[in-house]
C-alpha cells in the first residue's frame, strides 16, 4: 500500500511540478560539460528543470460526444450494450491476440487468469518479487502460495535461471511480471514451463504494447492481464482485460468475470453450471479506452524516442546504469528506471540521489521496495486457511526464502525511476535530466557535506 501510494503519488507530483553491475565509460556529452559546474539545486543553484511536467491523465475534447451518448441511453451495463465487445474485438487487433475479455481492472484480470489456469488453494505459483502488491495479492486471494523467483539486477525481470530450483510438486504456474513495461526474457519461461508442465499467465499490466522478439507482451503465455487504472498509458479510472490466443480458454475467462454464465463452447445443461464473479468492464469505460487506441500508440512512441535517448547518454555518466532489455525488445517505460551505483557518487546515498535530483526539477522515486518483509506474507502464512494448506515445514522454509533473493535486494536497494509522463516531454527537457544527474556527480562530495 505505501508503494502504491508513492507510486501514484508521485504521478500527481510530477504533474504539478555486483553482479550485473558493468559501469561504463566516462566521455560526456559538451552540453553536459557546461552545465555540470553549475550548482545543485540542492545547494542554492538553479535546477536544470523548471516548469514542471505534463499532467496526467490527459485527454481530448473530442471524446465527449460518445460518453454522453452512453449517459443519455441508460447502457451503461455490458449485458445491454456493444461497447465492451467493441473493445475487446479492438484490443486484441492492437495486440495481435486472438482474443480479450474486458474486465474491472488489472486485479481481476489476473483473477480470472489465475482461476481458468486452475491454479486452487494449496497450489504454488512462482512469481516475479519486484512488482506492485496486486500481483501478490491475486495469488494469496486464491489461498495459493506465492513464491518468488529472484530478480535479474541488469533487466529488474525476472530471472529464468532462479526458477528451476523453486518448482515443488506444488507448484502449478509461472507468472512472469514485464516491469514497467520492459518485456520478461519469455523464451527461456516458456521452455521451463513447457518442461515441467506449468501454465504461463504474464503480468502485462504495465506492458501495453510492449514487444518480445516481434511479438506483443499480452500473446506470450497461456493468458495475460492488462490494468487501465488512472495512472496507466491507456487508462479508463479503473479497467483491465485478459488476453490470449486460446478460444477455449478465453471461454472460460468470459464465462467466469460474468458470474458463471456459459460462454461459446464453454457451457453446460444449465446456464449456470460453473462458479463465477462478477468483474465486468462498464461502458463508460469502455467507451473512453475505445477511444485512446491511437493516442497510445503515438505516445508510446514518444516515450521509447526520449528513453532510447536517455539511455545512450545516461550509460556513459558512471555509476548510472539503464536497465538492459532482451535482444530484439521493445520497452514501453511505465517508470523509466535506472540503476544508481552510490560509490561513483562519493557514496551519496540513493535517497539523498533522489532528493537532490527531485530539487533540479526531475520528478523521480524510488520504485518498489523489498514488500515479502512488510507483513503481508507473515499475515497469510499465519491464518487458519494457509496452516491447513501447507506444512509447518514448508511455510518455514518459505518463509527463509526471502533472504536469498539477492538480486531483487539490489534492485529494490538502487533503482530510481522517471515517471512515464515525463518521456513526453520535448529533446531539451531530456538534456535537462542528463544535466541534473551530472551536475550531481560532479558537486556530490558537496552535497554529503551538506546533508550532514
Ligand atoms: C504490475 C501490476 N500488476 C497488477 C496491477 C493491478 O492492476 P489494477 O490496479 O488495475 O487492479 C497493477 C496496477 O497498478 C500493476 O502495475
Amino acid at each position: 500500500m505505501k508503494n502504491f501510494l508513492t507510486r501514484r503519488g508521485f504521478l500527481g507530483r510530477a504533474a504539478a511540478g555486483s553482479a550485473a553491475l558493468t559501469w561504463l565509460s566516462s566521455r560526456k556529452a559538451p552540453m553536459a560539460l557546461a552545465a555540470e559546474s553549475a550548482k545543485p539545486a540542492l545547494l542554492g543553484g538553479t535546477p536544470a528543470h523548471s516548469g514542471g511536467w505534463s499532467s496526467w491523465p490527459t485527454w481530448r475534447e473530442s471524446w465527449e460526444p460518445a460518453i454522453i451518448k452512453v449517459l443519455r441511453s441508460g447502457k451503461w451495463y455490458r449485458g445491454d450494450g456493444g461497447h465492451v465487445a467493441e473493445f475487446e474485438a479492438g484490443y486484441a487487433k492492437l495486440i495481435g491476440a486472438k482474443r480479450c475479455v474486458a474486465t474491472a481492472s488489472g486485479t481481476t484480470s489476473l483473477l480470472v487468469s489465475l482461476h481458468v489456469m486452475d491454479i486452487d488453494a494449496g497450489d504454488e505459483v512462482i512469481v516475479s518479487p519486484y512488482t506492485f502488491i496486486a500481483t501478490y495479492n491475486a495469488i494469496l486471494i486464491n489461498k495459493a502460495l506465492p513464491v518468488f523467483a529472484d530478480t535479474d539486477p541488469s533487466t529488474l525481470t525476472m530471472d529464468p535461471a532462479s526458477i528451476e530450483s523453486r518448482i515443488t510438486e506444488r507448484t502449478r504456474a509461472i507468472l512472469p511480471v514485464h516491469i514497467y513495461g520492459m518485456p520478461c526474457d519469455m523464451d527461456p519461461i516458456n521452455a521451463i514451463a513447457r518442461k515441467r508442465k506449468l501454465s504461463v499467465i504474464e503480468d502485462a499490466c504495465q506492458a501495453w504494447l510492449a514487444e518480445y522478439k516481434g511479438r506483443k507482451c499480452g500473446t506470450l503465455g497461456d493468458l495475460a492481464a492488462f490494468s487501465f487504472q488512472n495512472s496507466k498509458h491507456i487508462p479508463s479510472g479503473e479497467g483491465g482485460a485478459v488476453t490470449g490466443n486460446s478460444d477455449e480458454l478465453l471461454d472460460r475467462c468470459q464465462a467466469f468475470h460474468n458470474v458463471g454464465r456459459a460462454f461459446g463452447t464453454f457451457k453446460g445443461e444449465r446456464p449456470y453450471f460453473t462458479r463465477g464473479s462478477n468483474y465486468r468492464m462498464q461502458q463508460f469505460q469502455a467507451v473512453l479506452l475505445l477511444q485512446q487506441f491511437e493516442k497510445l500508440m503515438h505516445e508510446t512512441a514518444r516515450r521509447q524516442e526520449n528513453a532510447d535517448y536517455l539511455s545512450a547518454q545516461l550509460k556513459e555518466i558512471p555509476g548510472i546504469q539503464p536497465a538492459r532489455l532482451p535482444e530484439n525488445s521493445r520497452a514501453v517505460w511505465h517508470l523509466y528506471p535506472l540503476r544508481y551505483d552510490a560509490q561513483q557518487f562519493s557514496g551519496l546515498p540513493r535517497d539523498k540521489f533522489i532528493r537532490a535530483l527531485s530539487a533540479e526539477g526531475i520528478s523521480c522515486s524510488g520504485g518498489y521496495h523489498e514488500q515479502y518483509f512488510d507483513g503481508i506474507l507473515d499475515e497469510a502464512i499465519n491464518s487458519r486457511g494457509f496452516k491447513r494448506l501447507f506444512s509447518a515445514q514448508r511455510l518455514k522454509a518459505y518463509r527463509e526464502n526471502f533472504h536469498e533473493l539477492k538480486g531483487n535486494r539490489q534492485v529494490c536497494t538502487t533503482t530510481v525511476g522517471l515517471g512515464q509522463n515525463l518521456l513526453l516531454a520535448e529533446r531539451r527537457d531530456m538534456d535537462h535530466i542528463i544535466e541534473a544527474v551530472r551536475k550531481i556527480q560532479t558537486h556530490s562530495a558537496a552535497l554529503i557535506r551538506a546533508a550532514a
